[in-house]
């Protein structure tokens, strides 16, 4: 199979090393991919926004398989494109993708299909606002309905914050259109956990869970970030009797909600759940995969990524096998000093040599290959550079094995979290990271 994979982050590396040990693949393209990808694939200087130059490529390749890995093109419609013109994308079309491009879409739906959801009220008028603020006193969270770059979601201890958080989205239009419906939510506790149901529009494979951690810094101090680790912790954080109650409570009822408002949803369906006291709740769904969640999944798929994901865009998935490896990984992800505010790039990196201790893995995020090309040290390109994966038996030998091969590697300001899968953080990780 000929395939183009879309996205240019770690998620996407690690789904170009998942793919380029399939025996069914022929060629690897990623769009525009890094340095990491650079040497598992061709990479095409393509932005993710830019879909009639991802459609034209994926033509010119013959591409056999297109893998979306982020929401943006999902939502602007890319699968729509592909479907139409018989090339078969791994990713929901742009009605499906509204489970994550619109929070009130998700909630009405989950509402509807009784998928159990925090209570909440979608508001276009700060009048609106003000009588659900006033009839739930404490805590709310406020959300911006749209895509708003992971920046959307004020949690607010008081009706006085909530106040300010409506005004912040509906008359300052700080998240621009995105903001201009507003969901208020019940503020929940417990752990959270980031669950991926790969679906085909009918049916839905075993499901795979991994924590994210948000914060920037050790003990989930500091501004929130695009994830500055993740672990897989089994069965702690996921047992069987988990995944039934998931299965069933949540991902079959969205799934057959879906296809009977005519938008069936192929890809994988991303619920970020929060394991209250009173059973799961969904806090949010995703039509993608996570970041840095997959760099930590990846390594648990034991069956064929392109059988899965292809059974997934053609309806079959009911014949597929797919089974996931219950073991341990953790993900620690090194960003350039000053994320997720400024920092610099250009800078080299060392220690990236393949002979690391084993059942290690480095994924590359903004890097790009240096000025001797590929074979040449990588430098870095953005905020988030790479994702060190370890895997053990246990969650405390994966976690020593990320580290001891994250301590070879070097860029001028490298940063990164020490407490990532630490056993006294878990919880925490599904908490407040
Ligand atoms: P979301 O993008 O909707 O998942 O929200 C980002 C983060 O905000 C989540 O990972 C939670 O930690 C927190 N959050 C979102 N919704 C709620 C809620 N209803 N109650 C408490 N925390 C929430
Ligand atoms: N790990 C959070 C996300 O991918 O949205």
């Amino acid at each position: 199979m000929n395939v183009l994979i879309v996205g240019s982050g770690a998620r996407e590396h690690a789904l170009a090393w998942r793919i380029n040990q399939s025996p069914n693949l022929t060629r690897l393209w990623v769009a525009a991919g890094n340095a990491g990808t650079a040497e598992l694939a061709e990479n095409l200087d393509i932005r993710s926004s830019d879909l009639d130059a991802l459609v034209a490529a994926a033509l010119e390749i013959s591409a056999d398989l297109v893998v979306v890995g982020p929401e943006a093109p999902l939502a602007l419609g890319l699968a729509d494109r592909l479907i139409d013109l018989g090339v078969p994308v791994f990713g929901p079309t742009k009605a499906a993708a509204q489970l994550e491009a619109s929070k009130s879409f998700a909630l009405d739906l989950m509402r509807d299909a009784g998928v159990p959801c925090p209570d909440f009220a979608s508001v276009w008028e700060e009048a609106s606002a003000e009588a659900y603020i006033n009839s739930h006193p404490g805590p709310l969270v406020v959300k911006a309905d749209g895509l708003a770059a992971g920046k959307g979601v004020i949690l607010c201890e008081d009706s006085g914050q909530a106040r300010a958080a409506v005004k912040l989205c509906l008359s300052e239009r700080a998240f621009g259109e995105a903001g201009d419906t507003v969901v208020l939510e019940e503020y929940l506790s417990g752990p959270e956990v980031s669950v991926f149901a790969f679906c085909d529009g009918e049916n839905i494979a075993p499901l795979v869970a991994a924590c994210d951690y948000k914060r920037l810094e050790d003990g989930n101090q500091g501004p929130n970030t695009g994830g500055m680790g993740s672990f897989v912790a089994q069965p702690e954080m996921w047992t069987p009797r988990l995944e039934s109650e998931v299965e069933e409570t949540i991902m079959k009822p969205v799934l057959r909600a879906m296809a009977e408002r005519c938008s069936p949803y192929k890809g994988v369906l991303y619920a970020g759940l929060m394991l209250t006291d009173t059973g799961p709740k969904v806090l949010e769904f995703n039509c993608r995969l996570g970041d840095p969640e997959t760099q930590v999944v990846m390594p648990l798929l034991a069956s064929d990524p392109l059988d899965l994901m292809l059974a997934c865009a053609e309806g079959n998935l009911d014949r597929a096998s797919v089974r996931w490896e219950s073991k341990n990984y953790v993900g620690v992800v090194m960003v350039s000093d000053g994320y997720p505010g400024d920092y610099e790039t250009g800078f080299e990196i060392t220690g990236l040599e393949k002979d690391g201790p084993g059942d290690t893995m480095v994924f590359h995020a903004g890097t790009k290959l240096g000025a001797g090309g590929l074979g040449s040290p990588a430098v870095t390109a953005g905020g988030r550079v790479l994702t060190v994966v370890g895997g053990g038996d246990n969650i405390e030998q994966a976690r020593q094995r990320a580290y001891s091969r994250l301590e070879r590697i070097n860029f001028q300001g490298a940063r990164w979290r020490r407490d990532i899968g630490a056993a006294a953080n878990q919880g925490a990780a599904r908490t407040a990271g």
